[in-house]
């Protein structure tokens, strides 16, 4: 395992489309875990593929709940409306507030290439919504509909919640 390194908003890599994955192969396992070890490592609830210069359709989460790994994620129900503030690791330091699904339902696949289903709702909702976003190029400042400024950051910062 290794802590790969997370790339920054300006990369180009970050507005790619990721691509699905065919076949759940000893790379993929690998990087599977890398992503998991990097998302930890930066304290963050969240990581996506592209995230560390891999086009693949693979998602990383852990609010505190365990780690939930996702391949070729798809939202596939939502529903309702919240209002949260987010951050990114791939954009520190910025942090907004977006509007989400108060409720998602992802199928996926998971490590062993099984077929499951994740609902949320409140910060898990928000991080299926936000990783699932990178794979398709699209960053929360793109749907930021205010950012916070330098005393309501500081609060933020403390909390942590890097996606
Ligand atoms: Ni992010």
């Amino acid at each position: 395992m290794a802590v790969r390194i997370i790339r920054k908003e300006g990369d180009e890599i970050l507005r790619k489309k990721a691509k699905k994955v065919d076949e759940i192969n000893a790379k993929i396992l690998t990087l599977l875990k890398d992503m998991a070890e990097t998302m930890y490592k930066a304290n963050g609830v969240g990581l996506a593929a592209p995230q560390v210069g891999i086009l693949k359709r693979m998602v990383v989460i852990d609010i505190g709940d365990g780690l939930i790994e996702l391949i070729n994620p798809e939202i596939v129900e939502q529903s309702g409306e919240q209002l949260e503030i987010e951050g990114c690791l791939s954009i520190p330091g910025i942090y907004g507030e977006v509007k989400r699904p108060a409720r998602v339902k992802v199928e996926a696949l998971n490590s062993k290439g099984e077929k499951i289903a994740v609902e949320g709702t409140g910060l898990l909702a928000v991080a299926l919504c936000h990783e699932i976003d990178h794979l398709d190029g699209i960053l929360f400042k793109d749907k930021a509909i205010r950012f916070l400024d330098e005393e309501e950051l500081q609060n933020e910062s403390k909390k942590g919640s890097g996606k």
